[in-house]
């Protein structure tokens, strides 16, 4: 292995935006084994008495997961939400089309308000825009928002709520653009749709903050039209614009798969364009920001159909090393577009498409696990628009790419930084000088390292911790500037005061 050299200059006084705490949320919806057998499973050993995992909340709080979206989701446009509330056992069981399973319905807003607030997370609803109408999205806002002595707000405290939920974040629809979706929309129908469903949700609550549907990737046909066609109707009764994407190497090369975070950044620009497009063609005073509400690596198990059964075990992607360098680096992406994405949840939490996985007996945490839990835990104040050199390697896709990623934040309250560095490259250490261009931090407090040199290597049953975020000796800072080896493939997190 040959060292090549790298230059990575820091200045606290350039930064890109405040970072918004919403950048490190989750989501899930009712599919396969997320909320049964996954945050859900009363008859489990491991349940607390509102049924909840044990182990699963505790491991969600280690992520610090700031806020959560439910209840889909595909789940979503078939979804009554009355189903869901009052005594158990009058919920029905349904056939839920989107996934083709049984939904027994014993899992629904009230227990997942309750939820959120066991691993202290901010809940992030969404409304039916597929088979819903726009009356059953406001009463789901009176229902949890409003004050007692109304229909919705007195069945709420007819179902042991007595105090309102409060829920500020609401989601009108899901992926409305997909022909999969149930109740599909063309984007003027959604746009003329939404409009009117924010505008009654806002009646009922004028502190909630609305989520327009945008493209589902940058891959549909229909993108980027749908999200200016959409925008350009709902405008003034939306605060943001989704977004989601789902990454895979697809054709087995870890090279061009690495370096999709180019793709990744290209797509928020071009919607970031539209959102100023948008606002300047409708002469608006008011901003509407990118919420990147789905967002995870999904190609190896992508199984969604559940042959009308109760929690089938789909899409339970298995990660390895490639994955979780990637997770690292979609992070990194959000920091660098942190003046326009505000708000994001991998897809999803626990099971489906997740880094957990349950079993009747225990928990596996797979290696993109730890990326998450660094930069949630970490990335606080202001992200820093950092100066970087490195060496490239080529890849297939990209031609010549860097083979560091890397993103930093700033927080002026405590002084902290925290600096997070991909070497995505597969073959070359990188020997990389950190230097600080503005005062420099006294020491670094703390320095974790994941790494392995087979990019397919996976965490499992068997062998739990073999891609796991290691502690390493925190190097000296002298005359402004400390140096670090990187190995390739590895993710390095520094934590400095
Ligand atoms: O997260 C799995 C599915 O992916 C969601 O239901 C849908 O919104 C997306 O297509």
């Amino acid at each position: 292995m040959t060292n090549q050299n790298a230059q990575i200059y820091i200045d606290s006084n350039r930064t890109i935006a405040e970072i918004s705490p919403l950048l490190f949320g989750g989501f899930v919806e009712h599919m396969g084994r997320c909320v049964y057998e996954g945050i859900y499973d009363p008859q489990s050993p491991l349940a607390d008495e509102q049924g909840l995992r044990k182990d699963v909340l505790a491991a969600l709080r280690e992520q610090q997961y700031t806020t959560i979206r439910y209840p889909g989701g595909n789940f979503l446009s078939g979804y009554n939400w009355l189903d869901g509330v009052g005594p158990k056992n009058q919920r029905p069981r349904r056939r839920e089309l989107a996934w083709q399973s049984i939904e027994t319905n014993q899992f629904g807003t009230n227990e997942f308000i309750d939820f959120c607030r066991a691993i202290n997370t901010e809940p992030m609803l969404a409304v039916n825009m597929g088979t819903g109408t726009i009356e059953s999205a406001g009463n789901l806002v009176e229902y949890c928002n409003a004050p007692l002595g109304t229909y919705y707000a007195d069945l709420r405290a007819s179902h042991g709520y007595r105090d309102p939920h409060n829920v500020q974040y609401w989601c009108v629809g899901n992926e409305m653009d997909g022909p999969w979706q149930i109740g599909h929309l063309e984007a003027e129908a959604y746009g003329l749709k939404a409009l009117e469903a924010a505008k009654m949700m806002k009646w009922h609550d004028p502190a909630i903050k609305t989520v327009l549907c945008g493209s589902s990737n940058d891959k549909m046909p229909t993108y980027p039209e749908w999200d200016r066609v959409a925008l350009e109707l709902a405008w003034e009764k939306v605060d943001y614009h989704s977004i989601h994407y789902y990454a895979g190497n697809w054709d087995g090369d870890t090279a061009s798969y690495l370096a999709l975070p180019i793709d990744l950044e290209n797509y928020v620009d071009t919607v970031a364009s539209t959102l100023r497009y948008v606002k300047a063609k409708r002469r608006s005073k008011h901003d509407v920001y990118l919420s990147w509400d789905e967002w995870q690596v999904w190609y190896k198990d992508r199984s969604g159909r559940g042959n009308w059964t109760e929690a089938p075990h789909l899409s339970e992607e298995i990660y390895n090393l490639e994955d979780a360098l990637l997770v690292a680096q979609w992070l990194n992406v959000f920091l660098r577009k942190s003046d326009v994405v505000k708000i994001a949840c991998v897809a999803q939490i626990v099971n489906i498409i997740s880094w957990l996985h349950t079993r009747t007996d225990g928990l596996l945490k797979q290696a993109s696990f730890y990326p998450f839990k660094l930069v949630s835990n970490l990335a606080k104040g202001h992200a820093l628009d950092l100066a970087v050199n490195a060496p490239t390697y080529e890849t297939k896709r990209y031609g010549a790419v860097p083979c560091l990623d890397v993103s930093a934040s700033y927080d002026e309250a405590t002084g902290r930084q925290a600096i997070f560095i991909v070497n995505r490259g597969q073959s070359e250490a990188v020997v990389t000088d950190l230097i600080w261009q503005a005062t420099a931090p006294t020491r670094v407090n703390a320095a974790w390292q994941l790494s392995g040199s087979d990019p397919k290597a996976i965490n499992s049953w068997e062998n739990p911790n073999l891609i796991t975020a290691k502690p390493l000796n925190t190097p000296l800072i002298s005359d402004g500037k400390t140096t670090l080896s990187l190995p390739p493939l590895s993710f390095t997190v520094l934590s400095t005061s």
